[in-house]
């Protein structure tokens, strides 16, 4: 059931382009120009009248959890809390019928999401789940919810449900948008666009960057530590390809967000740490380049996600992962690629067992 690959995890990467599609299929009409949710119908009424929206979720989700927080406060102006459901549900949260919670779980049985709902149902709150499996327990709790669709996830480790998450994510925060008319016909139609290019986008990675992450993987396999830097909307992705480092090849890996690494971090850089920055084209660009400069200084090597013709990144960078061009509020879906690429190399470099690393499960059904 491998189709052909070596793992399910390499597999499940490949097949991206598709599930992305399945996500955004049928909900997303480029034509029509509208989106159709109707768990976001359901819950209309509730979402106009919060006070905020609070996205409770664990590991990669939690991550894209922190990506729609910055979507969801751009383009909806909803205040948005993004919480680790396992800190949530112990310290005594302040919850009323005025929130909309929002859970975020692949497997839908994760034991501390599951009970952060619970006790915020008690205490009134509108629960919605963003949810892989169908008919899973938190499914079942919710209010109202949508499935990711992103099919079985049989590799412990997340990545097209991580991808198809974000890709429903962005579906949420455009429909509240256009509810709360805080985004213009302009901006709807440009955004629908933009989430219509992602699958050909992310086949064109596919396509053409794998034997460059080959051998960057080989090239840093050895590694004993990993730094991993981005701003903004890639904040979270630097989380996200720290994690999948950790878990897949067992290299200690940290994410940060770039400015963050002169408070701490940048002690450890010298010859021998690699930093990876997610780069692309956005409104944070500069800032992020100058941060390059700053590592670059202490000798680190420098890996960067660039978006396709930066030529400014690629000369100061000693190794590139290039992805195509698109608004800033998409390019965690595509920087997120070359990241699960990556691990996924080093792990089979590194001739461990990528689909069942050790002291993993892929539900994580005890708190
Ligand atoms: C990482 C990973 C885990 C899960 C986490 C939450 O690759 O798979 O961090 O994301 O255990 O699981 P779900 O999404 O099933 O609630």
């Amino acid at each position: 059931e491998k189709n052909g690959y070596d793992h399910f995890m390499l597999k499940e990467i490949f097949e991206q382009p598709q599930t992305i599609f399945d996500s955004l299929r049928g909900r997303m009409d480029a034509h029509k120009n509208q989106i159709t949710l109707s768990g976001i119908d359901a819950i209309a009424d509730k979402i106009m009248a919060a006070r905020r929206i609070i996205i409770v979720a664990c590991g990669t989700s939690w991550h894209s959890a922190l990506v729609a927080e910055y979507v969801i406060e751009e383009l909806c102006r909803i205040n948005v809390e993004v919480e680790y459901a396992s800190e949530f549900r112990y310290r005594n949260p302040i919850i009323s019928s005025e929130d909309v919670i929002i859970a975020i779980s692949q497997s839908g049985e994760t034991a501390d999401t599951l009970v952060a709902l619970e006790n915020a149902k008690e205490q009134g709150a509108t629960i919605y789940g963003l949810v892989n499996v169908v008919g899973s327990s938190i499914a079942r709790i919710s209010n109202a919810g949508s499935y990711t669709h992103a099919g079985p996830e049989i590799g412990v480790a997340s990545t097209k449900a991580y991808t198809a998450q974000l890709a429903v994510l962005q579906l949420i925060a455009l429909k509240i948008a256009k509810l709360k008319g805080t985004i213009d016909d302009q901006k709807f139609t440009y955004f629908i666009q933009q989430l219509d290019a992602v699958p050909e986008k992310v086949q064109w990675i596919l396509d053409n960057q794998v034997e460059e992450i080959q051998r960057i993987a080989k090239k840093y396999s050895d590694a004993n530590d990993v730094l991993y830097l981005g701003r903004g909307y890639n904040f979270p992705t630097a989380l996200e390809g720290a994690l999948k480092l950790k878990e897949i090849s067992y290299i200690h890996a940290e994410g940060y967000p770039a400015a963050e690494m002169k408070h701490g971090p940048i002690a450890l850089v010298d010859e021998t740490l690699p930093v990876i920055f997610v780069a692309t084209k956005d409104s944070y660009h500069e800032k992020i380049v100058s941060n390059i400069q700053e590592i670059k200084a202490r000798k680190g090597k420098i890996i960067a996600i660039v978006s396709e013709g930066d030529n400014r990144v690629e000369e100061l960078a000693d190794d590139i992962m290039v992805v195509p061009s698109c608004d800033e509020i998409i390019a965690p879906l595509l920087a997120a690629i070359p990241l699960q690429l990556l691990a996924y190399y080093i792990g089979v470099e590194r001739g461990l067992d990528v689909d069942q690393p050790r002291n993993l499960a892929k539900s994580v059904t005890v708190e």
